[in-house]
């Protein structure tokens, strides 16, 4: 039997935090060592110069997103780990599937959408990029790309995964039976970390925990969480508590059974605070040791990503010449 296609991308923008650690980095990382699965990880550095202009940022995110997973235990031998820019055959099919893309389908794109309702009704598209407007469309060639059966992605990626289906679905309509056509796997929602004032942890809130702050830092967050007015003593719900929820993702049964004794019998906050910091830095330290030896090799990140690449241009090449051949483009000879 085939083996299963999983892919992902991340896009180059931003430091990483204990959430992405829990929901999606672990996770896929466990999930790379199971036999029947090819999975297929990226750097989303093209899709990063539609969320802003910094190029510093878009550069050193890059090296930092690769040095993360690698010090998170990201074995490169059991998945295929490249840079977006690496493989070229990504912007020829952005290309191609562009043709049989209706523009009223990225009318109906959620980022682009909410970007015209924040201008006036006068000047609509204001601002707007091309690529954020494309957006869906260079997703939709990441996924295409390497036949990916499953996309594991978050919430706000489902409508992108519906539109890559569509996309995927039009083309074989025109030119037969090219693409597979993908699934998305939705994150849901009990595993979620929350932040430091109760929301989700998210960096587009500014209440995450980065995974590689050093101890005095990570203490200096973890102090930062907001707590209620209860008295040492006073007995404390678990249920929605951020030091409590946070540390349920990195502790086993036992530590969470026993913290959860002590938040009955009124544990002080300064104290839950403190057991936090503990657990936290005895399950990151590991990582931030890695994570920063990676940061000082960028030659070998560097020769990782092109080792990535190269197996993925192996299979990149044959969708591209299969496309082309099927939609025309092809040698006079053939
Ligand atoms: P952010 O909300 O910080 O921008 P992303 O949207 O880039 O995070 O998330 C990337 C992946 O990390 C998501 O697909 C999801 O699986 C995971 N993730 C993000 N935030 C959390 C969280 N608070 N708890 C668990 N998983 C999360
Ligand atoms: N757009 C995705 C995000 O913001 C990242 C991404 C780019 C992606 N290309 C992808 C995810 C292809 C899955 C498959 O999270």
């Amino acid at each position: 039997m085939k083996n299963i296609r999983v892919l992902t991308g991340i896009t180059t923008s931003g430091k990483p935090h204990i959430g992405n650690l829990c929901g999606a980095i672990l996770p896929a990382i466990k999930e790379s060592k199971i036999s029947g699965v090819d999975s297929f990880l990226f750097l989303a550095d093209y899709h990063s110069l539609i969320k802003h202009k910094n190029p510093e940022l878009t550069h050193l995110s890059s090296i930092e997103i690769a040095a993360c997973w690698l010090a998170c235990g990201l074995d490169v031998s059991t998945t295929t780990f490249y840079r977006q820019s690496d493989i070229p055959h990504i912007m020829e099919l952005n290309w191609i599937l562009s043709c049989v893309t209706e523009k009223g389908l990225l009318n109906r794109a959620h980022a682009y959408k909410s970007a015209v309702d924040k201008n006036s009704s006068k000047f609509p598209d204001k601002n707007i990029s091309m690529g954020l407007y494309n957006y869906p469309l260079l997703m939709a060639a990441d996924i295409l790309m390497f036949d990916a059966n499953i996309v594991p992605v978050g919430n706000d990626q489902i409508q992108h995964l519906e539109m890559t289906r569509d996309i995927a679905m039009k083309f074989n309509h025109y030119y037969g039976e090219i693409f597979s056509i993908p699934e998305a796997r939705i994150d849901k929602d009990k595993g979620l970390l929350l932040g430091l004032d109760g929301q989700k942890m998210s960096k587009s809130y500014g209440n995450e925990i980065s995974i590689f702050l050093d101890p005095e830092q990570l203490r200096k967050r973890v102090m930062k969480i907001k707590t209620n007015s209860l008295e040492p003593g006073q007995p404390k719900e678990t249920e929605g508590c951020s030091i409590f929820n946070i540390y349920s993702s990195f502790a086993s049964k036992e530590q969470i059974e026993d913290f959860r004794l002590q938040y009955g019998k009124g544990i002080s906050w300064g104290n839950a605070k403190d057991s936090l910091f503990d657990l936290l830095e005895s399950s990151l330290s590991q990582f931030r040791l890695e994570y920063k030896l990676l940061m000082k090799d960028k030659s070998f990140l560097e020769r990782v990503l092109k080792d990535g690449a190269s197996k993925a241009l192996n299979i990149s090449e044959g969708v591209i010449t299969r496309v082309r051949q099927a939609s025309g483009i092809r040698s006079f000879s053939d």
